[in-house]
């Protein structure tokens, strides 16, 4: 017996040798250690023994047993470890390499600038507050001086709905009168009000037959042209640079008395005159003044004690300005290159 385990354990011991990979292995250890395997052959020779024979036989089988176990086993170990070892090097990973950027979608840049300047105002005391898209001629027109027949009413080409009281809103003045219609007539307002307007243009470069405006009115006792001023020049300076300055001009609008555009001196040629400023140094940014008495009134506030006043921006136009877009349309084609270009634009 002890000769036959020795050859065995020789033979065990050179397979395992020659052995390359965990497969051929595992496939020993069947074999070996397997019910039709050498052992098990050996163990079945025991019933022929008588007992004094058994204790010996059975000693040295199971040594064997456990010494080829062990070595196969160990073998096996080996194998496995060095197959985790290759698996765990070739998935390294380089936590210091860059990312793979995953394309994710991003707001309109409108949202930027109406936001921005939403904060501006908001840290200013303003509310922020909204009015309907769909709305009546009373509101658009009538209640903001601008009565049937009158010639202004052409310059805002209007939508009209169904019939000529409804309208899809020419400019966010509206909101102005429902916020003072509101507040009753005796009480201070300060709000914006940044909404989708819509004229019947036809769409180019620089008009859309939808665009956003971001409508201003303040309404208090003893405010000025002055304050008009002072607000335009931070909302400037916060937009586009504290060397950013501004300049009225005299206008016409309906709603304020006086009227005004309301400049800022061009960032690109600072002042110099360029394309951008058309050489004046300067660029119009939005139609302002003081709110018309007539206005005043027909929102139930006494113009004798009452006073604001009211601004008009062109979200798109600002936002054209200030990130360099020359085409309005950009905003509202669904073109994912250019929503991308977004948030670089807004980023550097
Ligand atoms: N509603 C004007 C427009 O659409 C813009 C505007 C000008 C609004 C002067 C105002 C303002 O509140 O005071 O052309």
């Amino acid at each position: 017996m002890k000769e036959q385990s020795e050859r065995l354990l020789a033979e065990v011991e050179t397979k395992l040798q020659a052995v390359t990979d965990l497969k051929s292995a595992n496939e020993l250890k069947v074999y070996y250690l397997g019910k039709k395997g050498p052992i098990s052959e050996l163990t079945s020779h025991m019933k022929d023994l008588s007992p004094e024979e058994k204790k010996e036989y059975g000693k040295v089988l199971n040594d064997l047993k456990q010494t080829i176990t062990t070595s196969i086993e160990e073998k096996i170990k080996d194998f496995e470890m060095q197959e985790l070892n290759e698996k765990l090097a070739s998935e390294q990973i380089d936590v210091t390499l860059p990312a793979t950027k995953i394309p994710t979608g991003s707001p309109n840049i409108l949202e930027y600038i109406i936001e921005e300047i939403e904060e501006v105002f908001m840290s200013m005391g303003y509310d922020v507050v909204d009015g309907p898209e769909v709305e009546e001629d009373h509101y658009n027109f009538e209640m903001l001086n601008i009565p049937k027949g009158h010639p202004a009413r052409d310059a805002q080409d209007t939508f009209y709905i169904e019939d000529e009281n409804i309208l899809l809103r020419s400019q966010t003045s509206p909101v102005q009168i429902r916020t003072m219609l509101a507040a009753g007539g005796n009480t201070p307002v300060r709000m914006i009000c940044p909404g989708k307007t819509y004229r019947r243009d036809a769409d180019d470069a620089t008009h859309s037959h939808q665009f956003m405006q971001i409508e201003g009115l303040l309404v208090d006792k003893n405010i000025s042209l002055s304050d008009l001023k002072g607000t335009f020049d931070t909302i400037a300076k916060k937009l586009f640079g504290e060397n950013c300055e501004t300049r009225f001009r005299p206008s016409y609008y309906q709603f304020t008395e006086p009227s005004v555009e309301t400049d800022i001196s061009c960032f690109a040629c600072k002042g110099k005159g360029c394309a951008l400023c058309k050489n004046t140094g300067w660029i119009t940014v939005s139609g302002a003044g003081m709110v018309h008495p007539n206005v005043l009134r027909n929102c139930g506030y006494d113009p004798n004690v009452w006073s604001g006043f009211a601004f008009g921006f062109g979200a798109e136009r600002l936002a054209m300005l200030k990130y360099g877009i020359d085409d309005i349309r950009t905003f509202y084609q669904t073109d994912l290159r250019e929503s991308a270009n977004f948030d670089r634009k807004v980023e550097e």
